[in-house]
């Protein structure tokens, strides 16, 4: 699938819903009581100058905001994302740009640390990624990414059985192409490629498991929001006036997903 292909799905998609992650894991908090957002704000609270990798609504940059004399920055593919976080108050001197993560508009050095919540894995051409943020990040910068790595418990399992069958009639125009570069996932594989970009050191990764779970509602406003639905019109999407979920089967209920978290130090 081309690199083109899978840009133009994720602005198409966000384009509908501009917020849906923040929709989602603003509220969802790990043992420790802190959202994915938190934990990624924690990581980099020494560092002054931050770049948002595919910040999309700008909620993980108007947390860091809250640090007085940072400056700060975001990059995103989708317009309509953008549109969002411009209208957060803590955001009105940042940087917030629409630009692909493969060729970032910033001089060399420019960031004391990179952050990334579940996007990095939906990026092609992560040699290409690396490589700029390797450009990009001052000497010793840090790069902290979240990664999607999938949920548990019966509404995943669920959703997962349901899947071929929801979208057996949808337009074929519509699907999920297959998304990102699989080594984002792959512990090997990315402490090679990051090696390869010029990081020092070996990625730390550390498995976050928040709860995005709750009344059925919110695990379907949840579920729902993912990308492998996109193929689906709204009205399919909407939970029912009944109250209760249309598939057949148990209802929804609560479940978890994990975040996996990279660190390296850039290269001296
Ligand atoms: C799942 S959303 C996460 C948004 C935000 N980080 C959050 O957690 O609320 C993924 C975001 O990454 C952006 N994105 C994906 N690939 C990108 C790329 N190559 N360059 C810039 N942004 C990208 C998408 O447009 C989308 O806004």
């Amino acid at each position: 699938m081309s690199t083109r292909t899978q840009e133009d799905f994720l602005k198409g998609f966000h384009a509908e819903r501009p917020a849906v992650t923040t929709e989602v894991f603003a509220a969802a908090r790990a043992a420790g009581a802190r959202t994915g957002y938190e934990a990624l704000r924690d990581r980099v609270a020494d560092r002054r100058r931050v770049l948002d990798l595919g910040c999309g609504d700008g909620l993980l940059l108007e947390l860091l905001a809250r640090t007085p004399g940072r400056r700060l920055a975001g990059v995103d593919l989708s317009p309509r994302s953008l549109s969002l976080a411009r209208r957060r108050p803590g955001l009105s001197t940042a940087a917030l740009l629409e630009a692909r993560a493969q060729r970032l508009p910033f001089r060399t050095g420019a960031f004391d640390a990179c952050v990334s919540h579940l996007a990095l894995m939906l990026m092609a051409d992560l040699d290409q990624v690396l490589a700029e943020l390797s450009r990009v990040l001052a000497p010793g910068g840090l790069l902290v990414c979240a990664i999607g790595a999938g949920g548990g418990g019966t509404a995943y399992e669920l959703f997962g059985e349901l899947l071929p069958q929801a979208l057996a009639g949808a337009p074929a125009g519509r699907r999920m192409p297959a998304l990102g570069d699989r080594r984002a996932r792959d512990p090997e594989a990315l402490g090679a490629l990051i090696a390869g970009a010029g990081f020092a050191g070996e990625p730390e990764w550390e498995t976050v498991t928040v709860d995005i779970g709750g009344p059925p509602e919110r695990v379907w406003r949840a579920l729902s929001g993912m990308y492998d639905l996109a193929a689906l019109d709204t009205a399919a999407l909407a939970w029912p006036r009944s109250g209760r979920p249309s598939a057949p089967g148990p209802p929804p209920s609560p479940t978890r997903t994990r975040t996996w978290t990279a660190a390296s130090a850039c290269a001296y």
